[in-house]
């Protein structure tokens, strides 16, 4: 027998309200970590386990209330990005936006419980990145616990965990990532005991589905579970299923299709979560129209990154409402320099020159002479060791009128695939009779 979940859902769960507040768990700052580390939850069975998560959802942490009240809702955020989103790129996305939320590249638990003499260099950044969430990955709970635990004197706003990554390393071998997917009462133990060892909220980033396991009903068994489970409120949806065929994951950012109707249908379907849509989103204008839709959070990623200063540049007041900021490029390469400069080489070789220019490649794009620009900062990079000197050789390729431009306001615009997207919903999920009598 199945029922549709909403309406019951909304009884047992507690309005969300803000997601961020409402993922909160409230006994973190008492239980620490060393207390239940042979089972790592409060109760032994699972039905313990069950009411326990549901006795953490019903409290507030007041420490963690604020912490969200401090700062803008998660409307917009730059995706979690190996190798691209570290400490540089992240400081370039605050020199120019103040309001979007900044994800880390995925850290794997693993790597954080290893290297607990050279923390710093994994979880460290600068005060001002805030708000910005870490990403873990893994499968081992006492290695996520133990993780999380020590990411938290480091003060980030939500620890999300990585269910969305097909690479062969991760999903693979690692058999982690979108893997997880498929073990979603592994993942609901994963959010409680992250969870309990942090007192801030937690959130999971998933794919659609993988392989064969892409029906919609699917992917709702897979958030009821997690959500009954699990003090998880806040889901990011990357809007396409993974492939795990040993496509390569740029292959799996583009080959399966989009399907925004998901998520649109999880909006109707789970009332009381947050969701944050992700996938194919390239122009702020998209974004306006997504949320215009109703989606309560979106997330950019390649965009984000390929073209900081269209995107991240008009944030703020496109859709946050604030004033159009005057900053010029001219000025975040100012500032960016010094940052630059104070943190080059400071691991032995680590980071170079080109490290920390990386994420400036994309400042200039679809600007006269960004090409030129470039080829002459690839040349750059052989002898220069400083980013001054770096820019001193290389910026006068790019005119005036392009560094010294204010950032300039974009129609609001609209776009119709979302609403195409709606009008596509799929069926709405029911849920398994004794799955609800279970939870
Ligand atoms: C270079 C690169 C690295 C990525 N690394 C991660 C990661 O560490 N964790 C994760 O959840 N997703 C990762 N992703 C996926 C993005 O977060 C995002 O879901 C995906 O790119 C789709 O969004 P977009 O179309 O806006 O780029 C990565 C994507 C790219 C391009």
């Amino acid at each position: 027998m199945r029922a549709a979940y909403a309406g019951l859902g909304g009884k047992k769960m507690k309005s969300a309200g803000h997601c961020l507040i409402a993922s909160i768990t409230p006994f973190h700052s008492v239980i620490r970590f060393g207390r239940f580390s042979s089972n790592l939850f409060y109760g032994s069975s699972s039905k313990q386990r069950t009411l326990c998560a549901y006795h953490q959802n019903s409290k507030l942490h007041s420490a963690s209330l604020m912490a969200a009240e401090r700062h803008p809702p998660p409307w917009f955020s730059v995706a979690p990005m190996m190798d691209w989103t570290d400490n540089h790129y992240r400081t370039l996305a605050r020199l120019i936006s103040k309001k979007a939320w900044l994800y880390t590249e995925m850290i794997a638990a693993e790597t954080i419980v290893y290297q607990t003499g050279n923390l710093d260099r994994f979880l460290a950044y600068g005060p001002e990145q805030h708000p910005i969430v870490l990403q873990i990955g893994g499968n081992k709970l006492e290695n996520l616990a133990k993780a999380t635990q020590l990411a938290t004197p480091y003060g980030y706003d939500e620890i999300n965990l990585n269910c969305g990554c097909p690479s062969p390393k991760v999903a693979g071998h690692g058999c982690f990532g979108v893997r997880l997917m498929l073990d979603p009462k592994f993942v609901a133990e994963a959010m409680s005991v992250i969870a309990a060892n942090t007192n801030v909220p937690v959130s999971v980033k998933c794919r659609i589905g993988v392989d064969d396991h892409d029906s919609y009903n699917e992917l709702c068994d897979f958030i009821y579970e997690v959500s009954s489970h699990s003090p998880t409120r806040h889901f990011i949806i990357h809007s396409r299923k993974a492939l795990l065929n040993g496509i390569s994951p740029a292959d799996n950012r583009k080959i399966p299709p989009l399907k925004y109707e998901y998520y649109y249908a999880l909006l109707r379907d789970f009332p009381d979560l947050q969701f944050t849509i992700n996938g194919g989103i390239t122009s702020i204008e998209e974004v306006n129209a997504a949320r215009i839709e109703g989606a309560h959070g979106v997330m950019l990623g390649r965009a984000a990154y390929g073209h900081p200063w269209q995107i991240l540049g008009l944030v703020d007041s496109a859709i946050y409402g604030a004033p159009l900021r005057s900053i010029t490029r001219r000025q975040v390469l100012e500032q960016y320099q010094v940052y630059g400069d104070s943190v080059l080489r400071i691991y032995g070789p680590k980071p170079t020159v080109r490290e920390v220019v990386k994420p400036l490649l994309g400042l200039f794009h679809a600007e006269p002479r960004n090409v030129v620009w470039k080829r002459a900062v690839d040349a750059a990079f052989r002898h220069c060791t400083t980013i001054k000197s770096l820019f001193e050789e290389t910026l006068g390729e790019i005119p005036d009128e392009v560094l010294d431009a204010p950032i300039t306001e974009v129609p609001s615009g609209s776009t119709d695939t979302f609403i195409k997207a709606k009008s596509l919903l799929p069926p709405p999920y029911t849920v398994n009779e004794e799955e609800l009598l279970y939870a």
